[in-house]
């Protein structure tokens, strides 16, 4: 009998979990796996954990979890009925030369290139109908082409095929949820391409 998809999972971040130790010897990288319903119809992948994350060990429990909660509240939406993961699973940081202070950076394409298969599987365990890409990094990874850019696709379904077997998936693009931080112009945009996902939502 096959075995059941929690054991393909935790056979999977034990895998990468080591591949990764061994990678980055020395450094003490934290490791945030995936997490949530792994029949889930719906996953969404964002970029890579900050530290809040890391200090929990769950992915999306900073301030940006928090908005995208409150977006995941306008679908309807529980945590527990979705699967919720990052291209790369621990923090890429950057320390300031002056200060010593530590802050998030995008992971660079190295650390995607590592990632992106962990990613893949982990995907192909769950076999959702519908990613929700939160991201340039994520719709990048997913769709496998760089040059894509979340300001021309936000909102727009695509048909994508992941990795090595070809698994085929509707890829949903959104903003990541941190940009409305920054960005508060795009809370409007975001709303209206919730308003457009809510149409493809597969249901349960
Ligand atoms: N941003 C991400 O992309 N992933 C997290 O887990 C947190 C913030």
């Amino acid at each position: 009998m096959r075995p059941s998809k929690q054991k393909r999972m935790e056979r999977l971040n034990r895998e990468y979990s080591l591949y990764f130790i061994d990678i980055y010897k020395n450094q003490n990288k934290v490791l945030v796996y995936g997490e949530g319903n792994l029949d889930a119809k719906l996953a969404l992948v964002g970029e890579a954990p900050g530290r809040h994350e890391t200090v929990q060990g769950r992915p999306f429990v900073g301030q940006a979890g928090k908005i995208l909660d409150e977006f995941l509240g306008i679908l309807g939406l529980n945590r527990d009925e979705l699967y919720i993961t990052s291209v790369v699973k621990f923090r890429p940081f950057k320390v300031n030369p002056d200060t010593g202070g530590i802050s998030n950076r995008p992971p660079n394409k190295e650390e995607i290139g590592l990632s992106k298969s962990w990613l893949f599987k982990e995907l192909s365990i769950v076999k959702p109908s519908m990613v929700v890409s939160l991201g340039n990094i994520a719709l990048q990874t997913l769709a496998n082409n760089p040059k894509l850019t979340i300001g021309k696709v936000h909102g727009t379904p695509l048909d994508v095929e992941l990795g090595d077997k070809k698994l085929p998936i509707t890829l949903f693009p959104l903003y990541h949820p941190a940009s409305i931080i920054y960005r508060k112009e795009l809370r409007e945009i975001y709303l209206e391409d919730l308003s457009k996902l809510k149409n493809y939502l597969p249901s349960s």
